[in-house]
């Protein structure tokens, strides 16, 4: 068959282990998972509420247009409804934009490591992948600049960045979006935008009223807790998101997932909470690493990135037998270290003291 040719030698996504395969695997009753940075507190109650209570049309298709979500959440941000895009995950915009803009002959530049799904696309569109190296687990936006040239179509900001959770400041943002030629589409990827604590990050809603070339998205599958639902979205100039509908899915959201995001944008506090336990998390971590001299990353996300001081391979088996999967830094192109979502604060006491117990049997800890 005529398949593209560079979709041969490609592999599907690799999610982090399913908690069932783990316990069978392992025979364990409980598994922790803190390898996909989803919410452990789960979702706004409000949404269970709202599912046990309201009926639905199985037999209808669901909105295309989103119409009572995209009301939803352009007075939530204080956008025109023309300015949003919806997505099946923010995974599914990556990929909208990345087939509406990319195709042999075009490059496009990323910083290394980041997101996989920027480059996935990018090849199986046959564009040119360019990854400039994180400087110091940061985006490198000089050298990002440097990389783009008359054929560069879009350039990706992860903002915080995953896998090292780190942000870029305000002014960088600024300088650089300045200097970004403007029929370069700059993508800003904020899965992680309600996590921020740090003051040095300024909400960048109003860039797309500066910038044309300026498209930032969110979702609703981190702080939200709503990741089995699949709701993302894209905030740009309404020009742009109508140059970008056509290559949508028709029916990309669920009935049920436009429902309940609707829910769980009214629950702020819900948001708050998660936030609030989130950073006291963050605070075990740090100090977790900074006690036994091991490197992190400043995360602005619910997880972390950090040194284990030997094969994370070997760490990440070690934990998995022990019922807790993270992320081994061999998978994201940062070997040495693993990231790890912060989970409950049982959960997060509970992970730390077995890790000191396996790294003290590896014989990296004395
Ligand atoms: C930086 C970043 N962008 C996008 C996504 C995709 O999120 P979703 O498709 O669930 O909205 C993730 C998920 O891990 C992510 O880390």
């Amino acid at each position: 068959m005529k398949f593209k040719k560079q979709i041969y030698g490609m592999k599907a996504y690799q999610p982090g282990k399913p908690i069932e395969e783990v316990q069978k695997e392992f025979g364990l009753k409980e598994v922790v998972k803190l390898a996909s940075n989803e919410n452990p507190f789960g979702c706004s109650p409000k949404v269970k509420e709202f599912i046990q209570n309201n009926g639905i049309n199985f037999a209808i298709y669901p909105d295309g247009y989103a119409q009572e979500l995209r009301t939803a959440v352009s007075n939530h941000l204080g956008v025109e409804e023309t300015q949003l895009l919806f997505g099946n995950g923010s995974d599914d915009i990556i990929a909208i934009i990345s087939r509406a803009l990319l195709y042999p002959g075009v490059n496009t530049v990323m910083a290394d490591p980041s997101f996989s799904q920027y480059s996935h696309n990018a090849e199986i569109e046959g564009a040119e992948v360019r990854k400039v190296p994180l400087k110091d687990g940061k985006h490198d936006l000089e050298k990002m600049l440097e990389a783009i040239d008359e054929n560069t179509s879009i350039v990706w900001v992860c903002n915080p960045n995953n896998p090292t959770g780190t942000i870029v400041a305000d002014e960088e943002l600024n300088a650089f979006l300045k200097k970004v030629p403007q029929d370069v589409l700059v993508v800003l990827d904020e899965a992680y935008f309600e996590y921020i604590t740090d003051p040095s990050y300024k909400d960048t809603l109003h860039y797309i009223n500066e910038y044309p070339n300026v498209i930032i998205m969110r979702t609703f599958s981190k702080a939200y807790g709503l990741a089995a639902f699949r709701v993302g979205y894209a905030i740009a100039q309404a020009d742009l998101i109508a140059k970008l509908d056509p290559v949508r899915a028709p029916f990309n959201n669920t009935v049920l997932s436009q429902k309940v995001a609707i829910v769980a944008l009214q629950d702020q506090q819900f948001i708050k909470e998660s936030v609030e336990q989130n950073e006291n998390g963050k605070q075990l971590f740090v100090e977790f690493c900074n006690k036994h001299g091991l490197k992190y990353y400043p995360t602005q996300t619910n997880f972390i990135l950090f040194e284990v001081k030997t094969d994370s391979d070997v760490i990440f088996q070690e934990m998995m037998k022990r019922g807790f999967i993270v992320r081994s830094g061999n998978a994201l192109g940062t070997p040495g270290y693993i990231r790890v979502s912060f989970g409950t604060e049982d959960q997060n006491r509970r992970f730390l003291s077995t890790l000191e117990e396996v790294l003290k049997e590896q014989g990296v800890l004395a």
